[in-house]
């Protein structure tokens, strides 16, 4: 059976035997295995060189699968499913026994989102188990927005690689947390700020760290370290007005990650990897080209990229969090 493919059947038999999946969420893809099982779960941490110390989500067709993954469901979590599950928000709960301990590594939350592809959910559904699923990228590396980038990285790492596409949102899922009635956002992602604020009445803050924060019971969000999301070449970050000069002045092979379209009259050499993520200066349309702009341009032999900032609102703030940690020192 070739690698990649659209037999849900055959990858829900996978996961049922403790094996390795990948598949498409409206995200990024995700490298699922049974979060129930030990063994299942240490295969993920093994195919993606990741350290334990970074946790998974878990991820669910439907509501009803919370019961057996966490101790309840605080009330204030009631609304924010409604709004966004399905979609890219995933939610920290007080976990349960059934839940491998490598997932939450050690932690006594768990975190869970319902994906809102429906080829997610129905492969979910099918093996009728909660799925435990990092994006599936090698730890640290450029995440995968289509079924290619997932075999570029973990070809014969991973049993099957369930296609369902190119990800429409493109950047992985808004993490929160309560603490005292605050709703935290551990990691900014598709669903927005504003979004958030719309639905949850109470006092809403970002506690994004740029590094690993620890607390008494361990790392907050371990995965938000300096460095992640990063291409082989160097990545600087720049003002959107500070290209024209760079176009102009750089000799040697450099690439443009630019969030909108470059001023008409702008002469780019032809030694110059151009990626121009919305000519409209759309945060959704940049979101979605995002990562696979980012591989194209590490990809493409060059010794410098330069990457505009984004506008700091709406999904801006999640590209510019992944933009900050794929430009960090290593
Ligand atoms: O959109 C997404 O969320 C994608 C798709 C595949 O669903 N998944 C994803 O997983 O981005 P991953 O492993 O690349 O990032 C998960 C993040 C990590 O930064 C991890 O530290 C954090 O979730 N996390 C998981 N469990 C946590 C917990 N109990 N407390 C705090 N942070 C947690
Ligand atoms: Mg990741």
């Amino acid at each position: 059976m070739n690698a990649i493919g659209t037999d849900i059947d055959y990858a829900a038999k996978l996961l049922k035997a403790d094996r390795l999946v990948a598949f498409a969420t409206e995200t990024v893809y995700g490298l699922g295995a049974n979060a129930t099982s030990q063994n299942a779960v240490a295969s993920i941490f093994a195919a993606k060189n990741r350290p334990y110390f970074d946790p998974l989500i878990v991820h669910i067709a439907q509501k009803s699968q919370l019961d057996g993954l966490v101790r309840q469901i605080p009330a204030e979590y009631e609304l924010l499913i409604e709004h966004f599950w399905p979609g890219p928000l995933t939610l920290l709960f007080q976990k349960s026994d059934a839940v491998a301990d490598l997932v939450t590594s050690g932690l006594n939350t768990v975190a869970i989102r319902m994906p809102g592809h429906t080829l997610a959910r129905e492969l979910i559904r099918k093996s009728g188990l909660p799925i435990a699923a990092p994006s599936a990228n090698l730890f640290g590396r450029i995440s995968p927005t289509t079924a290619q980038h997932v075999a570029d990285q973990l070809a014969g790492r991973v049993d099957y690689i369930l296609d369902g596409g190119p990800c429409a949102v493109g950047v992985e899922s808004t993490i929160v947390r309560l603490a005292e009635g605050r709703l935290e956002i551990l990691r900014h992602g598709g669903v927005t700020k504003e979004q958030l604020a719309h639905v949850y009445s109470g006092e809403i803050v970002s506690v994004t760290t740029s590094a690993c924060e620890e607390t008494g019971e361990g790392a907050v969000a371990p995965g938000m370290l300096t460095s992640h999301y990063a291409p082989q070449t160097r990545l600087e970050i720049v003002q959107p007005d500070q290209i024209a000069t760079i176009v102009q002045q750089t000799q040697g092979r450099f690439g443009i990650l630019s969030a909108s379209a470059l001023p008409n009259e702008l002469p780019v050499p032809k030694w110059c990897h151009l990626e121009v993520l919305s000519e409209a200066g759309d945060l959704v349309e940049m979101a979605s080209h995002f990562f696979a702009a980012l591989r194209r341009l590490d990809e493409s032999s060059l010794e410098v990229i330069y990457a505009t900032s984004f506008p700091d609102v709406g999904l801006g703030r999640a590209l510019n969090d992944r933009l900050t940690r794929a430009a960090a020192k290593r």
